[in-house]
């Protein structure tokens, strides 16, 4: 491996899920295998989990780790290609990416979208800048359209809490949640693009609810059960994952209509006892109701838990590479 930017990185999801899972348990193993290598983890967008436990994974990898929150400590960053620098920023992403490269044997970028003009998002030009000018293997912290870290993590917690079921596959649904200001699509895109493959691989089935209007791109979608009825699609879900997304069509607005679609204890009792799950940070009674996320079935601590594991293997295959 090498870069690491979506789920197409990945042939075989159950491989890498096994991978990380064995990792968990034996956390330590590979410890020679990032001895005198260093991580460097650019933050252009404040973080939590992605910065903690990507650090954790490369400590316990042997490696060392350098953080830059380019947001805050670094110079102003330019990604326009023939444009004279007269205005407020002062660094290109040129000369900087290139110098990181020269400092990291790995390096981790975070990005989001601006939500302005959707073609400048999804072109994915700041992230595909970054590998092409630090020369160095690349791993999505998350960009504007994608999470991968996020959504392997999720998929090793699936898999991890579906273990010696009787039942062959899970019912997993992403569901879309309220919320009061203009998120990103990157969670849910990457999110039904991984469970998508994993559909396709045989791991799960695997439905999207949202209210009319907020249709994620097609490219992440291909395979899933797409339904507007929210009921139907909880209806005997084994995991129900809750996210909110600013609409792709009326790109970054939020619309009319998605009142009531807070998954609380009513609504998921037509489920068959799912697991709920959520990235975090999470805003309480807003998106997902307190009684849940404090009830028995929320696996969202589990699920931040295991972001550790997606980050070792995929920096061990990257390592295992070099
Ligand atoms: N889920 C997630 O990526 O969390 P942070 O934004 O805190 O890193």
């Amino acid at each position: 491996m090498n870069t690491f930017f979506s789920a197409h990185n990945v042939d075989k999801l159950k491989e890498i899920v096994d991978e990380a899972l064995a990792l968990k348990a034996a956390p330590y193993a590979y410890q020679s295998l990032g001895k005198n290598k260093t991580l460097g983890l650019i933050f252009l967008n404040p973080s939590l989990r992605t910065r903690m436990s990507t650090q954790k994974a490369a400590a316990n990898l042997g490696m060392n780790v350098m953080v830059m929150n380019m947001d805050k400590d670094g110079w102003a960053l330019e990604t326009r290609d023939g444009v004279v620098m007269d205005g407020t920023t002062v660094e290109h992403i040129r000369e900087a990416a290139a110098v990181m490269g020269e400092y990291c044997n790995v390096l981790g970028i975070r990005s989001f979208p601006k939500l302005k003009d959707r073609a400048e998002d999804y072109s994915e030009d700041l992230f595909n800048k970054f590998v092409k000018f630090c020369g160095k293997p690349v791993i999505s912290l998350e960009s504007a359209t994608r999470h991968p870290l996020q959504s392997l993590t999720d998929l090793i917690t699936i898999t991890e809490l579906w273990q010696g079921k009787e039942r062959q596959k899970p019912k997993v649904v992403l569901t879309w949640a309220p919320h009061v200001k203009p998120l990103p699509q990157a969670v849910p895109n990457s999110f039904a693009e991984w469970m998508c493959k994993a559909q396709a691989q045989g791991l799960l089935d695997f439905t999207i609810t949202h209210p009319e209007g907020y249709e994620l791109a097609e490219e992440f979608t291909q395979g899933a059960n797409i339904t507007v009825n929210q009921q139907e699609a909880f209806q005997d879900a084994d995991f129900i994952y809750v996210k909110n997304w600013s609409s792709y069509n009326e790109y970054g607005q939020i619309l009319i209509g998605g009142e009531g679609w807070m998954p609380d204890e009513e609504k998921l009792k037509v489920s068959n006892n799912a697991k709920v799950m959520h990235c975090l940070p999470v805003r309480r009674d807003l998106e997902l109701a307190s009684a849940v996320l404090d009830g028995p079935n929320s696996v969202v601590i589990q699920e931040a838990g295991n972001r550790v594991w997606a980050a070792q293997v995929v920096l061990k295959r990257i390592l295992e590479t070099q």
